[in-house]
């Protein structure tokens, strides 16, 4: 028997669901190998040799597991390791997500915009290049250390206060908020509350979705069965599986249907 391919999706932790849920919002027939790595969380202060050396480890791993493509669910480690990847894998068909500063320049270039995103992100190359390129001049950019680390713990005292004190500041200076690291979309509403109602997120994530099942279907690589989620955590923590399928909004094993 053939054996099936997957789509791997990996990010340091938790966040990367936010990526996920939109890829099976439109490619519902796939099979899924998520890989989180709380071994190595959070990748957004590490150096860069540490990222793409982990980053190369997990590929190496998705590659055994059958995969025909590799998302990489994270700002950060797509932003330091994925070139590197890409040249050296060039194989595979590696999909990254980044933070959807374009989006702000196509729909809401006017608009005062924050960007928050890790330290890693925000000063890597690749980030820095699209920053020049749609640079609407009106931007703050800021490294919001240590944040998606108590997101993947889920502190939500911690994390109200952290946005007062890191970005309770931009209160009725920004319209736009760029989510550039995939954690922060799980606390849109907190951010709300601190930067006001009005606020207009961006997100890359149904963006990479598209970009993903136009890559497959280029390649004739689409499945038409019906698919599976597998999930998977670097130290095998109970509570990041239990998390997952909450967040994911399915039971295990279960067919994914409630996907909203
Ligand atoms: N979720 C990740 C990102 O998009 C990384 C968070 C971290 O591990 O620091 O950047």
């Amino acid at each position: 028997m053939e054996k099936e391919t997957k789509i791997g999706v990996f990010d340091s932790g938790i966040g990367g669901i936010t990526v996920l849920k939109e890829i099976i919002r439109i490619l519902p027939n796939e099979n899924y190998i998520y890989f989180s790595d709380s071994l190595y969380n959070p990748y957004g202060d590490k150096s860069p040799q540490k990222i793409i050396h982990r980053c190369e480890e997990i590929t190496q791993f998705l590659i055994k597991e059958n995969c025909k493509a590799i998302v990489i669910a994270c700002n950060t480690a797509s932003a330091t390791a994925v070139q590197y990847l890409r040249k050296k894998y060039k194989n595979m068909l590696f999909i990254a997500i980044e933070p959807a500063y374009k989006m702000v320049y196509d729909y809401a270039y006017e608009k005062p915009t924050l960007v928050m995103a890790t330290k890693g992100t925000i000063r890597s190359e690749k980030f820095n290049l699209l920053f020049q390129k749609y640079n609407n001049h009106k931007t703050y950019l800021h490294a919001c250390i240590g944040l998606a680390d108590i997101i993947e713990k889920g502190d939500k005292e911690k994390i109200q206060k952290y946005l007062k004190k890191e970005i309770g500041i931009f209160k009725g200076k920004v319209n736009n908020v760029v989510l550039g690291c995939t954690h922060y979309p799980l606390i849109e509403t907190q951010i709300r509350e601190v930067l006001g109602k009005d606020i207009t997120f961006f997100n890359g994530a149904a963006r990479l979705a598209i970009h993903l099942k136009d890559e497959l279907e280029a390649r004739d690589l689409l499945e038409n069965k019906e698919g599976k989620v597998e999930f998977l955590d670097s130290q095998n923590l109970p509570e990041k599986e239990k998390r997952f399928w909450e967040l994911l909004k399915i039971e295990e094993g279960k067919k994914y249907e409630i996907i909203k």
